[in-house]
């Protein structure tokens, strides 16, 4: 797949509160990512990272403030961004080829399904299973399909909210490697919401620590790509993420939620909502007003 040219991400002093509460969700945010960077959002559960992420894609619309893509402000969904979610969220009656071609389809582009889905099965090294039921197919190759589909419309930016948390240890390291060679290799702006600091040193080249109530940002932490190729640095950047975690979140990562090293499992396997399961990586959903 060519090149393609990430987008440029802006968020202006985002505020949110949902309906049913007491407190904002989001206070005060505020974030520049640059085209094609790769950035983590990490913080305890309920600190704000899906709720930033959905408002970045237009799932929710904020209080107040603003996001920027490219200098546009989002006021939706759109086929230029595009977000995974935990579950694949893929239709069990299809084929890998029909599921990958869905998002083409829907967006009046079924004509490129001939020649863009081959290509995209290759990409998530899924070629030999085209054919194949989507139900026959493990977790880890489901989410490579739910990739494929989102990357079908060629993206500037990709949203992940925990897409790799349900799979097991091995599945989740080599996701977590394909799909950081993949963002990288198409320039793509890629958005990682993440509890684990490890998975952030593995994928990220920098870090956005949240705290909660009300979720602000407390610090950017670059990340040194030597990370990336496991080993001495990945242990380095790992530790020193650790630190700066433990510094503006005030507690030790070892009574908090974050898992200790990249090949643990989630002990909290979160469902996301129905109508954020429903849009996952389709970018033809409607927008969720909160
Ligand atoms: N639809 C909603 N209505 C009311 N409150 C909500 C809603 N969705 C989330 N919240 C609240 O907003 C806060 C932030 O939630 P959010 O889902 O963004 O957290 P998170 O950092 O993604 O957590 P986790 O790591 O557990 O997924 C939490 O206190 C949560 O309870
Ligand atoms: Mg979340």
């Amino acid at each position: 797949m060519a090149f393609i040219h990430g987008a440029h991400i802006q968020i202006e002093a985002l505020s949110h509160r949902y309906r049913a509460a007491r407190t904002n969700a989001l206070e005060d945010v505020s974030l520049t990512i640059e085209p094609g960077e790769f950035v983590a959002l990490i913080g305890r559960s309920g600190c704000g990272k899906s709720t930033l992420l959905h408002i970045m894609a237009g799932l929710v619309m904020p209080t107040r403030g603003q996001v920027l893509i490219d200098g546009a402000t989002v006021e939706g969904p759109s086929p230029e961004w595009v977000m995974m979610f935990q579950q694949p969220s893929l239709f069990p009656w299809m084929s890998v080829a029909q599921n990958v071609a869905l998002g083409l389809v829907f967006n009046r582009r079924g004509h490129d399904a001939k020649r863009r889905v081959p290509e995209l099965l290759e990409l998530v090294q899924l070629s030999e299973f085209s054919d194949r039921n989507v139900q026959d197919l493990s977790g880890g190759q489901q989410q490579r399909v739910a990739l494929a589909r989102s990357l079908a419309l060629k993206p500037k930016v990709l949203f992940l909210d925990e897409p790799f948390s349900a799979l097991d240890a091995f599945t989740r390291a080599s996701l977590q490697r394909d799909v950081r060679t993949i963002a990288r290799e198409l320039g793509i702006t890629t958005v990682l919401v993440t509890h684990d600091v490890s998975e952030a040193a593995l994928m990220a080249e920098r870090a956005v620590i949240m705290t909660s109530n009300p979720g602000r940002i407390r610090r950017n932490v670059a990340i040194d790509r030597k990370a990336w190729d496991g080993g001495d640095a990945y242990q380095a950047e790992r530790m020193s993420l650790m630190t700066a975690y433990e510094d503006v979140a005030g507690d030790s990562l070892q009574t908090s939620s974050l898992p200790p090293a990249a090949s643990s499992t989630s002990s909290v396997i979160q469902r996301p909502p129905l109508e954020k399961t429903a849009v996952a990586s389709m970018p033809v959903a409607s927008v969720r007003r909160a």
